[in-house]
């Protein structure tokens, strides 16, 4: 007998009935337990105890950036190839090999900035972050739909974020407060570029890109190792939205693009992508005018191609958001065999901060929850720690044994599969800006690579933002523009002026503080 049938549960075709988490069948789901039906209520109502102290407890704290977000499982089906070559040159990660292998996916898309219902029409980076279940355990793919950054060491990502959060004594969005930062951050140009322009606003998740924008490093049989980046392409096409779009969506909808991923799905609309990534030879590239590590950077399309090794499809949508899209947890240390770490500084960073917020944020165990645990077998020897849900043991191993090495039939080592890849390091242990900053060119570049009507939405939206900055922060921009092109900077500058003489106010006096100026608003960004 099972525990359905011993409750009754479900027998004979008969309802199924509720239970407590005890298994007890509720009787009355409506009715406290009184004295008398006009109360007091006593304290022995079991029932109604762990209903409203399970009710208390139903949030965890949300993610402190990528908060509002939204899920769906699917499939990964390698080409087997990377571009004309068998991906084996490069790597022996088992989940690209052959052709039409299929790996099971689950895929977080979000927004960064604000909370976890905030509208998904807000200017900001969106999340893309795949985790694939991988039959040598779980990779996860943590990127965003741009290919670039705003900094470029993980020292400065508490600043970056407290910077575009709500300003900590009026609980809202400062332009002003972004653009202070980014003013003084010169590589964060090229970021500011992308972001004003309609690059900011994703029309949806399925119609936008996505990128690891840190590069990895793929890892072949022989131990030898290339620098890659990953980008995923929609096969929906690319959609973005100007400023004026975005609005009219969110007066009527602000969940408009949860709701697009979750009806395609249901209607059987399945949105896929393909996988591409951009191969460097591993070392430092003394040729090229910029750092191969540098996240701020683009790798240049026509030197280092695009080359497709598969395809992603997103056909289910979660059953329980809570349990499967909130309690999800990537990093960017969760690489199978074949796939390693590049010397990428925010990369290191990046991987302390993930399963350190998700220890947090979820639990100790947060990998035993079914949707982070991998689909493969796991033995290890930690136990115990909060809501430790079962002994990650295989059948056959001495339970007495939590740890290695031993004689008594514990886990053992497993055989390596294949040579390690093994850098060598010999250098200074300092504190350095790297030496190819060069963090202007390539702004100057994407700026004049837009279409037309991309860039006048570009201009308009960072003279909306700045106008509310301090005359210092906007001089500043202006220059930061300049230098990445002339008519970049003339542009903003002239339309601050316009904008000035319009609203007969130049920017705020060097020096201003929020109670003389009011309270500056972040107006158009996120
Ligand atoms: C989420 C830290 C840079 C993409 C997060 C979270 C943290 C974090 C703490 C919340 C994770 C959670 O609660 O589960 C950092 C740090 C960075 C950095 C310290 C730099 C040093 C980046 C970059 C990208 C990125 C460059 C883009 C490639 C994401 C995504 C999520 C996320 C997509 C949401 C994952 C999800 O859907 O659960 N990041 N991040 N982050 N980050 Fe980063």
């Amino acid at each position: 007998m099972n525990n359905e049938q011993q409750n009754g549960n479900g027998q004979n075709g008969g309802p199924q009935i509720l239970t407590t988490r005890q298994g007890h069948p509720v009787t009355d789901n409506q009715n406290l337990r009184t004295v008398g039906n006009r109360g007091p209520a006593t304290l022995e109502n079991y029932q109604f105890l762990e209903k409203m102290s399970h009710f208390d407890r139903e949030r965890v704290p949300e993610r402190v950036v990528h908060a509002r977000g939204a899920g769906a499982h699917g499939v990964f089906e390698a080409y087997g190839t990377v571009g004309n070559e068998p991906v084996s040159k490069y790597t022996r990660a088992k989940l690209f090999q052959e052709k039409g292998k299929q790996t099971p996916v689950f895929v977080r898309f979000s927004t960064v900035g604000h909370g976890g219902h905030s509208p998904e029409t807000l200017r900001d980076p969106r999340g893309f972050a795949t985790k694939f279940y991988t039959e040598d355990g779980n990779w996860d793919l943590v990127g965003n739909n741009l290919k670039i950054f705003f900094i470029r060491d993980a020292l400065k990502f508490p600043d970056l974020i407290h910077s575009q959060k709500p300003d900590p004594v009026t609980n809202i969005q400062s332009g002003e407060r972004i653009f202070d930062f980014i003013s003084n951050t010169p590589e964060a140009t090229h970021m500011a570029t992308f972001l004003f322009s309609p690059w900011g606003i994703p029309a949806n998740y399925r119609q936008m890109q996505g990128s690891g924008v840190n590069t990895y490093k793929w890892v072949n049989g022989e131990g030898k190792a290339v620098l890659v980046k990953y980008h995923w392409e929609p096969l929906q096409g690319i959609k973005n939205l100007t400023q004026e779009q975005a609005a009219e969506i969110q007066a009527k909808n602000f969940n408009h693009a949860t709701q697009d991923l979750y009806e395609a799905i249901e209607r059987g609309d399945y949105p896929q992508w393909e996988l591409l990534v951009q191969i460097m030879e591993d070392h430092d590239h003394p040729e090229l005018d910029f750092d191969p590590l540098d996240d701020t950077k683009l790798w240049p399309k026509d030197q280092f191609p695009w080359l497709p090794v598969g395809k992603m499809t997103l056909n289910k949508n979660p059953v329980n958001y809570f349990a499967e899209v909130e309690l999800s947890a990537f990093g960017t240390g969760v690489l199978v065999d074949g796939l390693d770490f590049s010397d990428d500084k925010m990369l290191q960073g990046r991987t302390f901060s993930y399963s350190d917020t998700q220890r947090y944020r979820v639990g100790t165990n947060y990998l035993q929850l079914p949707i982070n645990a991998p689909r493969c077998k796991v033995a290890t020897n930690q136990r115990d720690g909060q809501m430790a849900y079962h002994q990650d043991m295989v059948e056959g191993v001495n339970p007495h044994i939590n740890y290695e090495p031993s004689s008594l039939g514990g886990l053992k080592e497993a055989p390596k599969a294949g040579k390690d890849h093994e850098p060598q390091y010999n250098a200074r242990l300092v504190r350095q800006k790297i030496d190819r900053t060069n963090d202007f060119k390539q702004a100057g570049e994407t700026y004049r690579n837009f279409e037309d009507w991309e860039r006048d939405e570009l201009i308009s939206n960072l003279v909306n933002t700045l106008a509310n900055a301090n005359k210092v922060i906007q001089d500043k921009m202006i220059e930061n523009f300049t230098k990445a092109d002339a008519d970049y900077g003339r542009r903003v500058a002239e339309g601050l002026k316009n904008k000035a003489k319009n609203t007969g106010e130049v920017g705020a006096p060097s020096g201003a503080t929020k109670t003389e100026e009011g309270v500056k608003q972040a107006g158009e960004v996120s």
